[in-house]
């Protein structure tokens, strides 16, 4: 693109060219692949804005990995996310002997015994077949104080709280160099974690993808903005163009945190099936529940959820209804059950027309924000204080 200027306090903060960051995404269900691999997250950073590693499906090895693959793709600064919610953070780590990986199948007998029996149920009226997928028993998500130790060591520019409180955290990331930013869907949670110290917040609203909130985009940044000051605030949760990006500034927001669109990119991590369902999808077709994790997140309509809402099962807490719900993915995926399947995906979905890289749509959306606050908005509206 020609030389485009779209700047905020977020670009001298962080260090980049335009204040768009694609968010963190952890790992889809099925499938090997992190929401945002090092790809799309170096994608992102190379085209001048902050691309942010999901590391919550990753051992803490792997992790580290990650980041050093990053670091020789591109010498801009980039992100890594984690969930730390507090359950997790105040257990600790769980040390994990040999071995440390163990069959799903042996893993959900672990489970309630309704949980249990349910799975097995519709394993047999569905006729589905066995469970083979393993699963990581010293991934991020069960070693959350290795993990952060770990992206201090390897002084990662923006350490990112997905879920949680990041405070506990500030002071040894600050003395390394680095920033933090805690993730929120709520006033309360926005003032809470801007006053642990963190350098950023996002505001997340009802419509994002993934783990989000009750409380919609529109009512929340405003709110956000006044309660996190001085603490600077990015809008996340429905933004997929330059519009929604100039919404966001005009609320006071520093910036935007994008997940779905860029999910949704040449790069994302979901599977290609995945991105072609969020391409059909329209801004009715998503729904927010209990279902995947055990705490409230946004995914594609599926039948899952109604045979979820049906089974009149109480969620699990995070992160044991993972398991949970990975045990069902596991076994539509193999049976091709695609009408069970949905990716995490926002309310913007219906926005999304096309994959693209992500190069692209960030170029694009720097344009037309650029667009609707010099050139759209001063055409269209007639806005003068008269002085007398
Ligand atoms: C596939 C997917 C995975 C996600 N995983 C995470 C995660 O691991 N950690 C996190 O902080 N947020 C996660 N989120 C939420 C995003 O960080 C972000 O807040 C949200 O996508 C913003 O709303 P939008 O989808 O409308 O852009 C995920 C979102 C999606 C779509």
């Amino acid at each position: 693109m020609g030389k485009k200027i779209l700047r905020t306090k977020l670009c001298d903060i962080l260090g980049i060219e335009y204040p768009i960051l694609c968010a963190g995404m952890g790992p889809s269900l099925v499938g090997e692949k992190t929401g945002t691999p090092k790809e799309l997250v170096v994608a992102v950073s190379e085209a001048g804005g902050l691309g942010v590693l999901g590391a919550s499906g990753f051992t803490v090895d792997e992790m580290r990995e990650e980041i050093r693959a990053i670091r020789k793709m591109t010498d801009k600064p980039f992100g890594v996310d984690l969930l730390l919610p507090s359950q997790t953070v105040s257990a600790g780590d769980q040390v994990q002997k040999e071995p440390r990986e163990i069959p799903l199948a042996e893993l959900i007998q672990t489970l309630p015994k309704a949980h249990f029996e349910w799975i097995m149920k519709v394993k047999e009226e569905l006729k589905l077949p066995e469970i083979e997928a393993m699963v990581k028993l010293d991934s991020t998500v069960y070693r959350p104080h290795a993990a952060v130790k770990t992206c201090i060591e390897e002084g990662v520019p923006l350490f990112c709280s997905g879920l949680g409180n990041p405070g506990f955290m500030v002071k040894d990331a600050h003395a390394a160099g680095m920033k933090v930013l805690g993730i929120a869907g709520n006033t309360k949670n926005v003032r809470r974690i801007a006053q642990s110290g963190v350098d950023l917040v996002v505001a997340q609203g009802y419509e994002g993808g993934g783990h989000t909130g009750r409380i919609g985009s529109m009512a929340l940044w405003p709110q956000a903005v006044d309660a996190a000051a001085p603490t600077p605030v990015l809008g996340a949760g429905g933004i997929g163009d330059g519009r929604g990006i100039a919404a966001a500034l005009a609320i006071g927001c520093v910036g935007v945190w994008v997940g779905t669109r860029f999910l949704a990119s040449k790069e994302g991590g979901a599977l290609d099936v995945q991105k072609e369902t969020i391409l059909k999808a329209t801004d009715e077709d998503t729904r927010r529940s209990y279902l995947y994790t055990g705490k409230t997140s946004r995914a594609i309509y599926n039948r899952f959820h109604d045979l979820w809402e049906a089974s009149g099962l109480e969620p699990l807490p995070f992160p044991t209804q993972v398991i949970f719900s990975s045990a069902m993915a596991d076994m539509f995926n193999k049976a091709q059950k695609e009408e069970f399947m949905g990716p995490f995906s926002g309310q913007v979905s219906g926005l999304i027309k096309e994959i693209k890289p992500a190069a692209k749509i960030l170029e694009e959306m720097v344009e037309e924000a650029i667009d609707v606050l010099t050139r759209r908005l001063p055409a269209n509206v007639l806005a003068r204080e008269l002085q007398f």
